[in-house]
């Protein structure tokens, strides 16, 4: 399989608002294990019912689930060329497991500290055709409740983006996520951005390091 890119960060860093950037200069797909278990809950299928509790309470969802996930996303046609995945992996367990079955060319570390992400997360909506991502403050639509990429009127909210879901999710992205980015550092594959700047700047930083990678 031709290489793939890893978006790495915490809960509201911009993994998914940088997405959609590198998908347009890479023509890779991006693969949001949090949005697949979104519409598995939406859909209400098994997996969905899995994941609900973990994902209301917070925590991650188990490896297994997760990697039967991406072993059976990965066999379609559109991910022969590499893909982007975007909050995956999340453990040195998932991370292992990447590594039997995709071949990673670079780790991009969002970088964003803790003070940040309550009022990131608290005014995030997102489109409910395209799943574009906005904020309240931050990066509202150009006209109010009109989604700027493709027009459709209705916003969504995620469950899990109240204050005290939030403070769980940054506590388990600091003891089960962030020591991956020493693992992947220690295999040369990482590279920080400062993800505390306007969007378009990290952006500009991100698409660089892909220009490079490419
Ligand atoms: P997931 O959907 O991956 O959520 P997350 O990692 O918590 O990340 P977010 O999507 O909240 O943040 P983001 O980095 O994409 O930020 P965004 O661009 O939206 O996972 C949800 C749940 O699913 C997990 O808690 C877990 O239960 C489960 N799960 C998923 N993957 C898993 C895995 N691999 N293993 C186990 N469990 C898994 O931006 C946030 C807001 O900030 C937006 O409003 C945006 O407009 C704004 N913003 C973005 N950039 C900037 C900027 N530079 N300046 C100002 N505002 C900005
Ligand atoms: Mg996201
Ligand atoms: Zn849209």
């Amino acid at each position: 399989m031709a290489s793939s890119i890893v978006l790495f960060g915490p809960p509201g860093a911009g993994k998914g608002t940088q997405a959609g950037n590198i998908v347009r200069l890479t023509g890779k797909p991006q693969i949001s294990t949090g949005d697949m278990l979104r519409a598995a809950l939406a859909a209400g299928t098994a997996l969905g019912l899995e994941a609900k509790g973990y994902m209301e309470a917070g925590q991650l969802v188990p490896d297994e689930v997760i990697i039967g996930l991406i072993e059976e996303r990965l066999t379609e046609p559109d991910a022969s060329d590499g893909v982007l995945f975007d909050g995956f992996p999340r453990t040195i367990a998932q991370a292992e497991a990447l590594s039997e079955i995709a071949d990673v060319s670079v780790v991009i570390a969002i970088e964003v500290p803790d003070s940040r992400i309550v009022e990131r997360i608290c005014g995030r909506y997102t489109c409910g055709n395209c799943s574009a991502v906005y904020h309240d403050s931050f990066n509202p639509t150009a006209v109010e409740g009109v989604c700027d990429n493709c027009g459709h009127t209705e916003m969504k909210r995620r469950a899990d983006d109240n204050e005290e879901t939030v403070l769980s999710r940054l506590s388990a992205y600091h003891t089960q996520t962030a020591p991956l980015a020493s693992w992947y550092d220690e295999r040369n594959l990482l590279v920080n951005i400062n993800g505390d700047q306007d969007i378009d700047l990290v952006g500009g930083e991100i698409a660089a390091v892909i220009v490079f990678d490419l």
